[in-house]
């Protein structure tokens, strides 16, 4: 199973990739992937937060990017856009609560330049290998782009969720991603409506996901218990267990597992 997690920024990805992992690791390998520029997965994985600064995103470990992409030792730019990374998520993925693991790939200072240069291949390099060839649950947290997803690699995915709120912006960009996921035939994708206050959000979004012709696997309520939890530094799923929305994305972590069940 490979779950890719999308979305505006402040659409609740992390809270949801974080949370689902959880509570796959009660039940399978999971390796949680931290592809966005702010890399606090971590803090909703529920790992020590002291770890964050003790870890190295592998797209700065500079060495590891030159052993690793350069042909002639010299700094011609030339590099090799086809690295050898297999050993690199074993290396540098962190043990978390049950069967988690966490790898923070971080991403590249420019990001929408979309440069072919050397970390840059490196980290499409990694999630080709991570998505094509690891045989754990791998969930990864994006960053809204989507950048780093060669066509050959987003084929191995095989559910994107798209995290919408209910208002314009936040739908304007999950538009777009269900039409590059569409494009780069990612096989699934479905809408989690998060942070709904009604009967009334949930209509637009429904209405919305309708006129797009993509499922809405689940709806996540607005719960002040997560702005509380934010506060105070917890990680909702082990401060919260029953919180409304922590059980919403439990709804959508049984639906998942029934998905994959009667697809594979
Ligand atoms: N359903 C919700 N109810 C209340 N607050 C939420 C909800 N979902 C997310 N949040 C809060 O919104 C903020 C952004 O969430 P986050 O998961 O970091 O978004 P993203 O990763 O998409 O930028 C966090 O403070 C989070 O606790
Ligand atoms: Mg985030």
């Amino acid at each position: 199973m490979k779950i890719a997690v999308a979305g505006k920024g402040g659409a609740g990805k992390t809270l949801i990739a974080g949370t689902l992992a959880r509570f796959f690791a009660k039940d399978f390998e999971v390796l949680a992937i931290d592809n966005d520029p702010s890399m606090n997965l971590i803090y909703s994985l529920g790992m020590n937060p002291n770890l964050r600064n003790e870890i190295t995103p592998i797209s700065q470990m500079n060495k590891l990017i030159e052993e690793r992409t350069s042909i002639d030792g010299s700094d011609s730019g030339i590099y090799n856009a086809n690295p050898s990374v297999s050993d690199i998520p074993d290396k540098y993925k962190i043990h978390g609560p049950d069967n988690l693991e966490l790898l923070v790939l971080g991403t590249i200072d420019e990001p929408n330049t979309g440069c072919f240069c050397a970390p840059n291949a490196l980290i499409r390099s990694l999630l080709a290998d991570l998505i094509l060839k690891r045989n754990e649950v791998v969930i990864i947290d994006f960053e809204a782009g989507l950048e780093h997803l060669g066509r050959g690699t987003a084929k191995g995915i095989d559910t994107m969720l798209i995290i919408t709120q209910a208002y314009r912006k936040s739908l304007d960009i999950s538009e777009k991603i269900i039409k590059l996921a569409e494009k780069m035939s990612i096989k699934k994708v479905f809408l989690v409506g998060n942070n709904i206050e009604n009967d009334f959000s949930k209509k637009v979004i429904q209405e919305w996901a309708n006129e797009q012709d993509v499922d809405v696997i689940g709806y996540i309520p607005r719960d002040p218990k997560l702005v509380r939890c934010e506060i105070e530094s917890k990680t909702p799923f082990d401060a919260i267990p029953n919180s409304e929305a922590i059980q919403a994305i439990k709804r959508i972590y049984m639906k998942l597992k029934e998905f994959y069940v009667n697809y594979s």
